[in-house]
């Protein structure tokens, strides 16, 4: 007791680093958007016309993750409706993500969501999914306004709810006398829209607009409008946001991993009880991220996948380079040891295909001649042991 009581009072005691930590997290709302002053201009001229009571055009917004889509379109759809408040305008932003809390995984679930944004509660289940639309509809119907229905992450309802709702959705003005509704779809995955019904995709994308990946210095930029509100001055080292930046462009310019990387750098130098950040917390912080996106992603497997994965893990540390034959004899013993059912090599090899797009292990298929082809599998990266750690707790071994 004594002891943790002294921890807590040294820690009080320390120095910290931060101003306002918060400002480098996602819920923290900049007052400047740097480098997306375009962008904003075309989705403003957008969504002007509802200032007149004009119904906005449809619009889908897309861009890679980490690009200011939905902060840009929250900081307009604010300003808009504040500009609206003290006139007889009615404009109503009902946002909704539909990768969070699982809202979008069937119709009747998105359906009901809408109405609980808009202050009317649904049974979670039960009611035909018609009755459910009747109820958003009377009561978004029950004043003359215009409503700006954003779905953000769109590419997740479509996905678990299928294209229907989509096409619902897209016609509810047809029953509406009063309201009319405008959709905002906006997705990070850049091949959504091919994959959609086309009638669907016409009628959402009256209008698209494309959010380009930040470059190194947008990003350097960026970050240092933030760090300077975060940190105590001085607490950056030389060279530190430059890092920050090169790193969260190197795949693309995904400006919240470059907040994420300066926010976990700033928490481990701390950590460290040091008064300054360096060069070298940047690529702890990496390897920080990386580890618990990798243990998030493994827990979060079925059983029989991290059965793979362990042996996979285990059969490469034995001999490098392996084939999916040697993963699926292990995988065999293994199951049969933890007591559950064996897939069969084919799905064995399609789990393996599957972790290797989520970066878990890399598969390759090479050729054997006249032998037929077969996957070459191996595991790179420095946190395998915590996988390891996760992965055996998952099966229950030892
Ligand atoms: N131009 C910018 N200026 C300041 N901060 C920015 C800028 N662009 C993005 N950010 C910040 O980066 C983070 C990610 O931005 P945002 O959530 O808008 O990305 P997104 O395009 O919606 O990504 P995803 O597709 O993953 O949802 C947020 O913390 C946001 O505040
Ligand atoms: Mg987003």
């Amino acid at each position: 007791m004594g002891t943790t009581k002294n921890f807590f009072e040294t820690y009080l005691k320390k120095e910290t680093l931060f101003l306002d930590k918060s400002v480098l997290q996602s819920s923290y709302t900049p007052d400047t958007i740097p480098h997306r002053e375009e962008q904003t201009k075309q989705v403003a001229e957008i969504l002007a016309p509802a200032l007149k009571m004009e119904l906005p055009s449809n619009l889908f917004i897309y861009g890679k993750t980490g690009t200011g889509k939905t902060l840009v379109i929250k900081h307009i759809t604010s300003q808009l409706i504040e500009i609206t408040r003290p006139q007889q305008v009615v404009l109503q932003a009902l946002y909704t993500n539909c990768k969070l809390k699982r809202v979008a995984d069937t119709e009747y679930r998105f359906i009901a969501e809408l109405c609980r944004t808009m202050g009317k509660t649904v049974p979670p289940t039960g009611l035909p999914t018609d009755e459910v639309y009747k109820i958003f509809l009377r009561t978004i119907d029950d004043t003359k306004q215009i409503i700006i229905l954003i779905l953000d992450e769109i590419d997740h309802l479509i996905n678990k709810a299928g294209d229907e709702v989509l096409y619902n959705l897209l016609r509810l003005n047809a029953e509406l006398s009063k309201c009319r509704i405008s959709i905002i779809g906006i997705s990070n995955d850049v091949q959504f829209i091919d994959y959609i019904d086309p009638r669907i995709r016409s009628s959402l994308s009256e209008e698209e607009i494309v959010f380009p990946p930040y470059n190194a210095l947008q990003i350097q930029h960026i970050l240092r409008d933030r760090a300077e509100k975060a940190f105590k001055k001085g607490s950056l080292n030389d060279g530190v946001v430059e890092k920050c930046a090169a790193y969260a462009a190197r795949e693309h310019g995904d400006a919240r991993r470059a907040l994420d990387l300066l926010r976990v750098a700033g928490e481990l130098a701390e950590r460290e009880g040091l008064p300054n950040v360096s060069v070298k917390h940047i690529d702890l912080a990496e390897d920080k991220i990386e580890r618990d996106r990798l243990v998030d992603i493994v827990t979060t497997q079925p059983q029989q996948f991290q059965a793979v994965l362990y042996s996979s893990i285990n059969v490469c540390a034995e001999r490098g380079d392996v084939s999916t034959g040697e993963v699926y004899d292990f995988y065999k013993k293994l199951c049969s040891h933890i007591g559950i059912r064996p897939l069969t090599q084919r799905r064995v090899s399609d789990v393996i295909a599957e972790l290797d797009m989520l970066g878990i292990i890399n598969a390759r298929v090479i050729s054997k001649g006249r032998y037929g082809r077969t996957k070459e599998i191996s595991v790179s990266g420095t946190n395998q042991e915590k996988i390891l750690v996760v992965l055996k707790e998952g099966l229950g071994l030892k």
